[in-house]
């Protein structure tokens, strides 16, 4: 209610709720009726020959159930909201409700979840229940991007295989989960013309080995030395630091043909990864770190060689 800026709706909510119940309780008044004394009568209406209304007056009980209705209804809205602005005497609000129960909830796992914080990524991620709490928090969180089986899709990125847009280690993963990470491949449509834009096209797919045209690959060397090389690296093997993606190793996030490395040169690519640190909280995160991690990392080695320190 506080979105509107005029009083109107506030006092329109309030005037037709009152008058609803009084309007009720007109309705039930004006139709109390005097017991009868001896017979009732007919009013004169009669249907299907035999079927007729008598004055008989409202069963008693039943007159009481709409008055406790009334009742109710007036000891509700003085608790709870449901007089227009006035936000009822128990000050109940569906936010608070909910981080209620979300801090209900927060602290029946919270032991579960403090167990774990103490132990690194790696250890963590050796444990089979709290691999089972990362999965749960990853299907819930991140498989619409990433994918239920986390092998990603054309701009989201593959979590099972080894190769590392930001760094593959728990930090790198913890950075990128908590303050989430923002690719900035700018586009060169503006700053080379098409005819150098093919030449390192070519040249990029020659990198990995892809067919290319060899007077293009030659062409395309230099402009990729001035142009690209800053965030790719000399040799194109990437740069973690800025999430450029290693252009050598075969793994394309958005794709190999010519057609969209043309793309990915001409317009640029912006990849986002949205920042889950304040949503999940620090457990949760380190619980999904830990899973990550797991997903291309052999948890059995660390288990074998840390089992004295994860059974604490
Ligand atoms: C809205 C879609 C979206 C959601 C939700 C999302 N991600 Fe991402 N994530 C991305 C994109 C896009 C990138 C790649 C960013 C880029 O291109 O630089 C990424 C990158 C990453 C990376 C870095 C990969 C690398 O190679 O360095 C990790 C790790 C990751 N996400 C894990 C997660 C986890 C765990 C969750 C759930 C908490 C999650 N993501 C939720 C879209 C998403
Ligand atoms: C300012 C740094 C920067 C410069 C300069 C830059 N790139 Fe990129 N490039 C990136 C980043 C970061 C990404 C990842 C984009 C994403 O994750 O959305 C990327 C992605 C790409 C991709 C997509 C790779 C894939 O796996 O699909 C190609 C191809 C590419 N760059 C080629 C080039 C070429 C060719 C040039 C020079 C003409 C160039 N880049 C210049 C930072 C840069």
């Amino acid at each position: 209610m506080s979105d509107f800026i005029s009083d109107f709706w506030n006092v329109y909510v309030v005037v037709l709720v009152i008058a609803s119940l009084v309007f009720c309780a007109f309705i039930i008044l004006s139709n109390r009726g005097a017991r009868p004394t001896g017979t009732v009568e007919l009013h004169g209406h009669q249907w299907d020959e035999t079927l007729a209304e008598w004055n008989n007056p409202l069963p008693r009980w039943w007159v009481w159930l709409f008055w406790i209705t009334i009742v109710f209804a007036i000891v509700y809205l003085i608790a709870y909201p449901g007089l227009g602005r006035f936000g009822g005497k128990l000050e109940w609000t569906s936010v608070n409700a909910y981080q209620r129960e979300v801090s209900v909830a927060d602290a029946k796992v919270a032991p579960l979840f403090e167990r774990y914080s103490k132990m690194d990524a790696m250890q963590v991620a050796a444990d089979p229940e709290a691999r089972a709490m990362g999965e749960r928090l990853y299907l819930n969180n991140c498989a619409q991007c990433h994918g239920t089986d986390a092998r990603g899709s054309r701009g989201f990125p593959n979590l099972v295989d080894s190769d590392w847009l930001y760094g593959g280690d728990p930090e790198a993963i913890k950075a990128t989960l908590v303050n989430g990470r923002n690719a900035m491949m700018p586009a060169f449509s503006a700053v080379l013309d098409s005819e150098a834009q093919r030449d390192v096209v070519h040249y990029v797919r020659s990198l990995s080995g892809l067919t290319a045209d060899n007077l293009r690959v030659q062409r395309g060397k230099p402009v990729f030395a001035t142009n690209c090389a800053a965030c790719h690296g000399a040799e194109g093997r990437g740069n973690q630091a800025m999430g450029a993606p290693n252009l050598t190793d075969g793994i394309w996030l958005y794709g190999s043909t010519e057609a969209i490395v043309a793309q990915s040169v001409a317009r640029g690519r912006n990849g986002h990864m949205p920042a889950h640190g304040e949503l999940l909280g620090e457990h949760k995160i380190h619980l999904l770190t830990a899973y990550v991690w797991g997903l291309s990392n052999n948890t059995a080695k660390v288990a074998t060689t840390d089992s004295s320190s994860t059974t604490q």
